[in-house]
């Protein structure tokens, strides 16, 4: 949610902003803006409303010259989405500017104050608040002698390190601010000067030649470089062109080395794929061997993860996450209750957080989250970890926000992310859970040695299984065509199936704005079916299972009302055909682990129907990529 651009060099800034903010679109936007300090001193600001190319049109013709910048786009929280709102904002004086990603919760407290002490505000944005109190920082500092830093702060306390008045008028400014952030800041006071600052919400510094970076992803600043250092929580920076200095949140200098980014410039682009959805949907089976690679060797799971937390006192686990995080935590459950014997529950982050279990030592709580940016799945872990619950992070992202909170964190390794829906992130999180309940079962004992085995061979094979998949998209692509002028479908499935009849329908109401719902087969006599009339579609999960029976008396209930069913089935099954309209066959895989290959037709046929439908299927409305407010 909001991306935020800096750099520092020799070279005209308004390129890598503009280029910068485009490969941040997928984290969501509704306006954008750069600014830009001229070699003559003064701010070139400009801002827009609506897509990144309002923004592009604007500049274009008279970009500015400056080779230090920041850029953002703006995914509105205070204030609608307009010119005005949009940021960069600037203080009184117009010397400052400022980029802010995250909710300054105490910003009408601020606002009020900084107005009674003069200060004039032009935007309805919690933003504008850390303009001025850096603004008023830089007035008090004012007095202290020309670069004679380190300075006294406000309640006398010595402040470490040169790093520019800057920067630490924005460290005393962020003493006064509540929430969540990650800035940008520069002054036309100190030109050459460029600082970040970040508290739970992402902020990446990219270390380049005779130039230095900011950026809320990687994939920014990849064209320029792959040396990077994320901030961790409450950190500062100042960057000039030749330097990187990190600063904490006591203002203490802090040394870091960078790291190398591995992944490729192509990782994050489209490599021929019209859209980045589908290009993630293609590279699930690439995906899950790399989530899988060194956790499934010699015939058993095992993640060295799992070995620095003591899970010895463990007796209930809980799963908290958000959207599709939760629905991968959701089938997780199904198959650890079985294979780890042990109450396991899901919870969603905003309500855990808000309505926590009594959790001790005996919990382990595992957050899910794509991201690792995701607030409330966040302040679950935070609040899991106080309690004194063993915690651990399942996510995508190194080094993220949620990985600081707990205590141990198993990565995906599916690469980036960039299509704003869930894809292969999702079958990532289930394969690396099926593989962390084997190695849980085995530590406990509680599977024998043939059946952890036997599992860990057909999760093995889940790669081949969904390219086999992928391989014939046409059966979906044509109910797709058929899919445009519906407007309501409901998903059914049982065990296994009735989480990832959850995971089709969120898929399909994200992307091609179709109304769609999931629900348990068995629960369709309880309600549900009182929307079946005549013409209604319905897509069924009935591949083999224990409950496969179940699965086509529900089906005949429907068809019996006029509904046209779609069943997603095994490979082989000729049978039901009787029972179905339309056949989308899968390959065969044990009923625990089916809802890799089955989820992959619903996400096609949510990505064919979006694109009939003439939606923006990479970026759809209303949504961000990382959701890091509440
Ligand atoms: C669905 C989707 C969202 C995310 C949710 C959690 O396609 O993308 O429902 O799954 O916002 O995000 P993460 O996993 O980043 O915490």
């Amino acid at each position: 949610m909001c991306g935020i651009v800096g750099v520092v060099g020799r070279e005209p800034a308004a390129p890598f902003l503009l280029d910068g903010l485009r490969r941040l679109e997928y984290r969501g936007y509704d306006s954008a803006g750069i600014a830009v300090i001229a070699p003559n001193g003064t701010l070139h600001l400009h801002r827009a409303a609506g897509k990144l190319q309002n923004l592009v049109a604007l500049v274009t013709g008279r970009e500015p010259h400056g080779a230090v910048g920041i850029g953002h786009t703006r995914w509105a929280t205070h204030g609608r989405p307009s010119d005005e709102n949009a940021h960069p904002h600037t203080d009184c004086t117009g010397r400052i500017c400022v980029v802010h990603n995250g909710i300054i919760e105490n910003f009408a407290t601020l606002r009020d104050q900084l107005q009674a002490r003069g200060h004039t505000f032009r935007s309805e944005t919690d933003t504008e608040v850390l303009a001025h109190l850096i603004e008023e920082e830089l007035a008090r500092l004012a007095a202290c002698p020309p670069a004679s830093l380190p300075v006294t702060a406000a309640d006398g306390r010595q402040v470490e390190g040169d790093g520019g008045r800057l920067r630490v008028a924005v460290h005393e400014a962020l003493l006064r601010v509540q929430g969540a952030y990650a800035l940008a800041a520069i002054s036309l006071d100190e030109p050459h000067l460029l600082v970040g600052a970040a508290r739970h919400a992402p902020l990446v510094v990219g270390i380049g030649d005779d130039a230095n970076y900011l950026a809320s992803d990687i994939p920014a600043l990849l064209p320029r470089t792959r040396l990077v250092i994320r901030l961790r929580e409450g950190e500062l920076v100042a960057l000039d062109r030749d330097r990187v200095l990190l600063y904490d949140e006591t203002g203490r200098a802090v040394e870091r080395l960078p790291t190398y980014v591995e992944w490729d410039q192509s990782a994050a682009e489209k490599a021929g794929y019209p859209h980045f959805t589908l290009k993630e949907i293609h590279e699930q089976p690439e995906a899950l061997r790399r989530a899988l690679a060194g956790r499934l060797t010699d015939g058993r799971a095992y993640l060295a993860e799992l070995d620095g937390l003591d899970l010895s006192r463990v007796t209930r686990v809980y799963l908290v996450g958000c959207g599709t995080s939760h629905y991968a935590g959701m089938v997780a459950k199904y198959a650890w209750e079985q294979w780890l014997r042990l109450p396991v529950e899901c919870i969603i982050g905003s309500e855990m957080r808000y309505a926590p279990p009594p959790l001790d030592e005996h919990a382990l709580v595992i957050a899910i989250s794509q991201s690792g940016e995701t607030a409330d799945t966040r302040a679950a872990a935070e609040w899991a970890a106080r309690a004194g619950a063993r915690t651990l992070a399942l996510t995508n992202v190194v080094g993220s926000s949620l990985t600081q909170t707990v205590e141990a964190s198993v990565y995906l390794y599916v690469g980036p992310e960039i299509g704003v829906v869930s894809t292969k992130a999702f079958t990532g999180q289930l394969a690396v859970l099926y593989a962390m309940g084997l190695d849980l079962a085995a530590r406990r004992g509680t599977l024998p040695p043939e059946q952890l085995q036997e599992l860990a061979a057909a999760l093995a094979a889940m790669p081949e299984r969904v390219a086999a998949c992928l391989a014939r998209p046409e059966p979906v692509q044509r109910i797709a065509a058929a899919c445009v002028n519906v407007d309501h479908l409901l998903f059914i499935g049982r065990g296994v199936g009735y989480p990832t009849a959850l995971e089709g329908a969120l898929k399909l109401k994200e992307v091609s704005y179709i109304h769609a719902e999931g629900y348990p087969a068995g629960e369709l006599k309880h309600g549900p079916i009182a929307l079946v009339e005549p013409g209604k579609l319905l897509i069924a999960l009935a591949t083999a299972s224990a409950t496969y029976d179940k699965v086509l008396s529900n089906l005949e209930e429907v068809k019996a009302r006029g509904a046209r069913v779609v069943a997603i089935a095994t490979e082989g099954d000729t049978a039901i055909q009787r029972h179905a309209d339309h056949v989308l066959y899968v390959p065969a895989a044990p009923e625990l682990l089916s809802p890799i290959v089955n989820v992959v037709p619903m996400q096609l046929l949510a990505y064919y129907a979006a694109v009939e439908r003439g939606c923006d299927v990479d970026q759809p409305r209303n949504l961000a990529k990382s959701v890091t407010v509440e």
